[in-house]
């Protein structure tokens, strides 16, 4: 069984999505760590509750690339094979990067290449969009720059604002993240470029 560590830094709805994929036997994984780095994320609370493996490895004050080190060893003692951000505030040293290199997803709440970095909901809005939505996509070393596996639409009304907005992509996360996971582990993928083309029933 495939192992996943999830690195979070909130709320851990994407965490309780993904056990609950796996929980409904929709995803064939297992979570090996959930890691917060802020010791009072709801989301590392949750995971407890769970009876996931949870612990807390607070960034405040570290070097970026030690804090990485410290990431990078939890993750190995638990034998992680894909690595899954579920809103994770810090960016990955390139040296994190490369030690799981292919093998970390991001979920991220705009239509990349739309509205990358913080608060794309509210940058969804400001621009005047009317379609927006959320983004499960391999991490590379640019920011939230890496190849797409997976995206859902949602449309943006005249009277959303940022909460309401992002609850209605929230619902879709929820749907793309355990199916995009599902894919990578199933290995049957391709990428050609930047495109990841699904082999599945081909
Ligand atoms: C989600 O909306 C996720 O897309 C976003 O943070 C939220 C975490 O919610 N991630 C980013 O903005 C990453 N740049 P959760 O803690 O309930 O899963």
């Amino acid at each position: 069984m495939k192992r996943l560590g999830i690195l979070l830094s909130g709320r851990g709805s994407n965490l309780c999505a993904i056990a609950g994929a796996i929980e409904a036997g929709k995803l064939d994984a297992e979570i090996a760590v959930a890691i917060s780095n802020r010791p009072e994320a709801r989301g590392i609370a949750a995971a407890a509750e769970r009876g996931l493996n949870a612990r807390v490895i607070p960034s405040r004050g570290l070097d970026r690339e030690i804090y990485d080190r410290l990431l990078i060893d939890e993750l190995r003692a638990n034998g992680v094979d894909l690595v899954c951000l579920a809103g994770y505030m810090r960016i990955l040293s390139g040296h994190f990067i490369r030690e799981f290199s292919m093998r970390i997803l991001n979920i991220h709440p705009s239509l990349l290449p739309a509205f990358p970095g913080l608060d794309a909901q509210h940058q969804a809005i400001e621009h005047g969009v009317k379609f927006s939505g959320c983004t499960v996509h391999f991490v590379d070393e640019g920011l939230d720059s890496g190849p797409i596996i997976r995206q859902a639409v949602v449309p943006v009304f005249d009277s959303d604002d940022a909460d309401s907005l992002a609850a209605r992509i929230l619902e879709q996360e929820h749907v793309i993240y355990p199916e995009a996971i599902a894919l990578v582990l199933s290995g049957n993928f391709r990428i050609e470029g930047r495109r990841v083309i699904d082999q599945r029933g081909s």
